[in-house]
C-alpha cells in the first residue's frame, strides 16, 4: 500500500464544470470567480473576497495594501512565502516564536519583536488551528499594528462562531494539499472596502474599471500585476467550496482515531491540541517525537510507502537567506522543528489506509 500525504477530492463534476467553463472560450477570469468569492463571502462572513493565482500573490497583495513600509512581525516556523511576500514588498520581517502546543505566534515573543518600524503582523495558523486572535488582536489595537492572517492551512476553522481570514486580511491557498483546491490558486479576504478597491486594481494590470471612457481606453493607475484566476480554476474552486464541511469533517475524524491510536504508543508523542471554543480544520495533521527519533521514523515512513514530512524544517530563520532578519532567540520553533512530523491526512483517505499509517507507525516503536 502507498499513502500520499495528500490525495485531492476531485469529482467528475468539477472536470464537467471544467469542460464546460473552457468550452465557453471564456479563458480569463470570468462568472465562476463572482460565484466563488460569492459563496467565499456567505460562507466565511467576510464582505469581499478575491479570488487570485496563489497565496503568496494574496499576501503580497495583503502587505502592499498597508500602504507602509517598515518591519513586519511573522512567526518562524511557517512555509517560505510569508517571509517571501513582505521581502518582495520592500518591508523586513522579524521573525517571532511559537507556543510549543499550538505551534502558533506566541503573543509574548511578538512583543519582544516589536519596534518603532513595526508595521504589521501576519498571523499564520498552523496547520488548521487558529491563532489566539482574541489577544493578538487587543495587543495590535493598542499598538497600532495591522494584523494579516496567512490563512493558507486553515480553510473554515474558527474562533467561537468568527472563522479564520475575518479578523483581518485574509490570505488563503488553494494548492493540492489544502483544505479545498483549484490546483493552484487563492483568495484574499477583506471587510474594507479600500483594500478591496485597491486589491481588484492591484491583481488585473492596474486598471481602474471603474473609470468609463471609451470602451478601448483602459486607464492603469498604478504598477499592477497579473494575479488573476482563470474561470475555469475559479470553477473548480466554487464546487469545492461547497464541499467544505463535507472535507473538514471527514478531516477531524481522521485526526480523531489517529490521537487515539498515537496515544497508545509507549513513547511520548503530543498530538495536536485544541484550546476550548476553537474548532480545527486539519489541514495536515502533525505530532511531535523525540528530536532523537524523528529523522529514522520519517526515513522508516518513507521506506514503508508513507508519505509523511516535517512541517517545517527548517524554519525560515535558519534558510541561509533569510537568516540575517533573525533579531531574537527561537527555541520553541528550533525545538519543534526538530521533533514535528506531518502525516498523511486527506478527506478521501479510507479507513484501511488510516490503519496502515497507524499500525506501520506502531511498529517502529515494538
Ligand atoms: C502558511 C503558508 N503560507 C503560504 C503558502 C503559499 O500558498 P500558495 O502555494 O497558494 O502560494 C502556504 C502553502 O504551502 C502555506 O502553508
Amino acid at each position: 500500500m502507498k499513502i500520499p500525504l495528500c490525495r485531492p477530492s476531485i469529482s467528475n463534476n468539477e472536470i464537467k464544470l471544467v469542460a464546460k467553463s473552457l468550452k465557453s472560450s471564456w479563458l480569463t477570469h470570468g462568472p465562476f470567480n463572482i460565484k466563488f468569492e460569492q459563496l467565499f463571502n456567505k460562507k466565511f462572513k467576510t464582505r469581499y473576497s478575491i479570488a487570485m493565482n496563489s497565496c503568496t500573490s494574496a499576501l503580497e497583495c495583503a502587505v502592499k495594501s498597508l500602504g507602509v513600509k517598515g518591519e513586519i512581525i511573522i512567526p518562524s516556523f511557517t512555509w517560505v512565502s510569508t517571509a517571501n511576500a513582505i521581502i518582495n514588498c520592500g518591508s523586513k520581517p522579524v521573525f517571532a516564536d511559537v507556543d510549543y502546543k499550538t505551534r502558533n505566534i506566541d503573543l509574548n515573543s511578538i512583543k519582544k519583536c516589536v519596534t518603532k518600524k513595526t508595521v504589521a503582523i501576519i498571523v499564520v495558523h498552523f496547520a488548521g488551528l487558529p491563532c489566539d486572535m482574541n489577544k493578538i488582536i487587543k495587543f495590535c489595537k493598542k499598538k497600532n499594528i495591522k494584523i494579516i492572517e496567512d490563512s493558507a492551512e486553515t480553510l473554515g476553522a474558527k474562533i467561537g462562531n468568527k472563522f479564520t481570514g475575518s479578523f483581518g486580511i485574509g490570505c488563503f491557498s488553494f494548492f493540492p494539499t489544502k483544505n479545498i483546491t483549484t490546483t493552484e490558486g487563492g483568495m484574499l479576504t477583506t471587510n474594507n472596502k479600500n483594500v478591496y478597491n485597491y486589491v481588484k486594481k492591484l491583481i488585473a494590470h492596474g486598471i481602474d474599471k471603474k473609470i468609463k471612457t471609451n470602451f478601448w481606453y483602459r486607464v492603469a493607475v498604478l504598477p499592477g500585476h497579473n494575479f488573476r484566476m482563470p474561470n475555469h480554476l475559479a470553477a473548480i474552486g466554487y464546487l469545492q467550496l461547497k464541499k467544505i464541511e463535507k472535507f473538514n469533517k471527514r478531516r477531524n475524524q481522521i485526526a480523531g482515531i489517529y490521537n487515539s491510536e498515537l496515544s497508545k504508543i509507549n513513547h511520548k508523542i503530543y498530538t495536536p491540541f485544541i484550546p476550548k471554543g476553537y474548532t480545527h480544520s486539519y489541514q495536515m495533521y502533525t505530532i511531535t517525537v523525540s528530536k532523537k527519533i524523528r529523522n529514522k521514523l520519517l526515513n522508516y515512513l518513507k521506506k514503508h510507502n508513507i508519505e509523511a514530512s516535517a512541517h517545517f524544517d527548517p524554519p525560515l530563520h535558519s534558510q541561509k537567506y533569510l537568516k540575517k532578519y533573525n533579531k531574537i532567540n527561537l527555541p520553541v520553533t528550533n525545538k519543534l522543528s526538530k521533533e514535528i512530523i506531518t502525516l498523511p491526512i486527506f478527506p478521501d483517505m479510507t479507513k484501511k489506509e488510516v490503519f496502515y499509517v497507524i499500525k506501520t507507525f506502531k511498529k517502529f516503536f515494538r
